[in-house]
């Protein structure tokens, strides 16, 4: 783990409707087709959805994860870390907290879609072993691309 993660209290908590605007403005700068604040406040009423926030010490929002539970199945949905704490370890950090909590509830399968050019990401989904099952032509706009759609059996 990376020494960011590892000497600042990393505070790991769900989403409010008062983080909305930090989070917007995070999700602004990592997207080009972002979400907007009808879609996250869709989730944070979804009964079916999380969204998880890491904080660092100084309570700044450094990242958030967004995922469905469906039964033995979880989805992300979302994931994006303020480009000042990127490649510090805060993606890591929060999938790994999730992978955490899925093995707890008994989740067996885990997917996600990723743009085919998200190199980092890709990278990413990699060291945590997830597998690309398919290739879903055309799936994002802003711009067109494909998407993977990978896949991680848990243990
Ligand atoms: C993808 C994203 C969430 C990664 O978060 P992060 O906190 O920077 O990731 P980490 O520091 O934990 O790094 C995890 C791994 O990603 C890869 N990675 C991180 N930064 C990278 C970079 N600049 N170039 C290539 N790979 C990189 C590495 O494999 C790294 O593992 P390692 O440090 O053991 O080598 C972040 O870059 C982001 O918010 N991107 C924009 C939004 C996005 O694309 N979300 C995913 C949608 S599917």
């Amino acid at each position: 783990m990376n020494d960011l993660v590892k000497e600042d209290k990393i505070m790991i908590e769900d989403m409010k409707e008062a983080d909305l605007s930090e989070v917007l403005k995070i999700e602004d700068q990592s997207f080009s087709d972002p979400w907007t604040c009808n879609m996250f406040k869709a989730e944070l009423s979804n009964p079916f959805s999380n969204i998880w926030l890491s904080r660092n010490g100084n309570g700044a929002i450094m990242g958030y994860i967004c995922f469905w539970i469906i039964e033995d199945e979880a989805h992300i949905l979302n994931l994006a870390v303020d480009p000042l704490y990127r490649g510090k370890g805060v993606g890591s950090m929060l999938l790994s907290a999730s992978l955490d909590y899925w093995g707890r509830k008994g989740i067996k399968v885990v997917y996600l879609e990723v743009r085919e050019s998200n190199i980092t990401a890709r990278k990413l989904y990699d060291k945590f072993d997830f597998k690309i099952m398919m290739r879903r032509p055309k799936y994002y706009r802003k711009p067109v691309e494909d998407a993977f759609i990978m896949g991680l059996e848990m243990k």
